[in-house]
């Protein structure tokens, strides 16, 4: 009698195991349908948290309850702005702040969390790290600078960017008459309001007679570097003809 009620509750485990199993592996249209109608109900109501890093990428807020695919609404969007550059006062730390439905601010910082925290307001975080670059740092990138300007320089005097043998210091020495400084401004050779890139490509293009370059291709940022760097120290006058 025991055994028989044993193996009787092993087949009916198997038969609703067998079940599960077809339901899963498959399943019929009806139960598909039920579970797509489901998932549709349920992002309905769903609310998601959204990440928004400062420009540093050191700086996170997270904001609770954002509709899936929509912004965050202005109101909400600008206190996570202000929670970010307030936070851009300890220059190179890593720190996250959480803002809740209802805008409580919550920061986390160096393993510490620091519960309704309102901007602006004290934040017990010692500022591990200087906010000036070190001397080190600097010549670093100075040096990764001159190299970008020195390729862009190289590029000017070349003949390799057009098809003709002409280059752009034979017209231009010394990037001279190239007015970086006046961009954006409206080009009438390109009917447009012009970028300095969209002007170099178009001399490229023009007397130069070669193709023009895309704009993240590393020789248009390094001719650019290379003209902005000599005309450093003028003052910028957007839209000067
Ligand atoms: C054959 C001579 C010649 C060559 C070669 C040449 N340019 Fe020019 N460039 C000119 C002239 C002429 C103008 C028009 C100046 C003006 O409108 O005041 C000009 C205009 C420009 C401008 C816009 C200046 C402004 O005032 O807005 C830029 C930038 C420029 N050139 C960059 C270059 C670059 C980069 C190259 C090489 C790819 C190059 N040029 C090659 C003759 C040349």
């Amino acid at each position: 009698m025991k055994s028989m009620l044993l193996s009787g509750a092993l087949l009916a485990g198997a038969i609703a195991l067998g079940v599960l199993t077809a339901g899963g592996s498959g399943g019929s249209a009806a139960s598909d349908a039920e579970r797509a109608r489901r998932a549709q109900v349920g992002a309905q109501d769903e609310w998601e948290s959204r990440s928004v890093w400062a420009c540093d990428r050191r700086k996170l807020v997270v904001v609770e309850g954002v509709r899936p695919g929509e912004k965050i609404p202005p109101e909400r969007a600008q206190l996570v702005a202000d929670v970010l550059m307030d936070l851009m006062r300890f220059c190179n730390e890593e720190i996250t702040a959480r803002i809740s439905v209802d805008q409580v601010i919550t920061v986390a910082a160096n393993g510490r969390v620091f519960e309704n925290y309102v901007v602006g307001g004290p934040l017990p975080i010692v500022n591990a790290s200087f906010g000036e670059p070190t001397a080190r740092e600097q010549a670093i990138w100075k040096a990764e600078l001159d190299k970008v300007v020195a390729e862009g320089d190289r590029l000017f005097h070349s003949d390799e960017l057009g098809s003709n043998g002409v280059a752009c210091a034979m017209c231009h020495p010394n990037a001279s008459n190239t007015h970086p400084e006046s961009y954006p401004k409206f080009q009438t050779q390109l009917k447009k309001v012009a970028l300095l890139r969209d002007m170099v490509n178009w001399c490229i293009q023009n007397p130069l007679e070669g193709r023009a370059l895309a704009v993240d291709d590393p020789r248009i940022e390094a001719l650019e570097a290379y003209i902005l760097s000599q005309r450093k120290g003028k003052a910028l006058e957007a839209g000067k003809h």
